[in-house]
């Protein structure tokens, strides 16, 4: 079963979206999988967005994404990862429909509330990097 990596960024800790969020996940018929409040250390926020260091805006998405506790999860489902960036929407709020969870509570492009796997080879890096013990423990079993 397809698994994907979904966090809730500090925006979305600090306005108390956690169970809005879950529950349209849920809806969809996702699994929740794994699920853990964190603060991100610059080392790991660095590690995961390590494809945009070249981007004007790297500098400014580090300070946000460890400006507070984030809630990482773990989705389970057919094409959940396909799935997961439907529900949340596209980068750009204002360019995501109603109905999406950016489209829905985000305004701005540098906080747009939560962040969802790209592909399918992006979410396994990152569920690795997030839950390293749940993943070394699924790639033994
Ligand atoms: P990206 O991986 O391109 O988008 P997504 O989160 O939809 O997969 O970008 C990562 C995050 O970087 C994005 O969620 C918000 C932030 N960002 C900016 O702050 N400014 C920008 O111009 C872009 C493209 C992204």
């Amino acid at each position: 079963m397809e698994q994907t990596f979904v966090m809730i960024k500090p925006d979305g800790v600090k306005l108390g979206l956690i169970g809005t969020i879950i529950q349209r996940f849920e809806h969809k018929r996702l699994r929740l999988v794994r699920a853990e409040m964190m603060q991100l250390s610059l080392e790991q926020a660095k590690a995961h967005y390590l494809d945009l260091a070249h981007k004007p805006f790297f500098h400014d998405l580090l300070q946000f994404i460890t400006s507070g506790e984030v809630m990482a999860m773990v989705w389970e489902g057919p094409n959940a990862v396909k799935a997961a960036r439907c529900l949340i929407g596209a980068t750009n709020p204002l360019e995501s429909p109603s109905g999406t969870i950016r489209g829905d509570f985000a305004l701005e492009l540098d906080s747009n509330i939560i962040h969802g796997s790209d592909s399918v080879e992006n979410a396994a890096r990152e569920i690795q990097l997030y839950f390293p013990d749940y993943y070394a423990a699924k790639s033994v079993s």
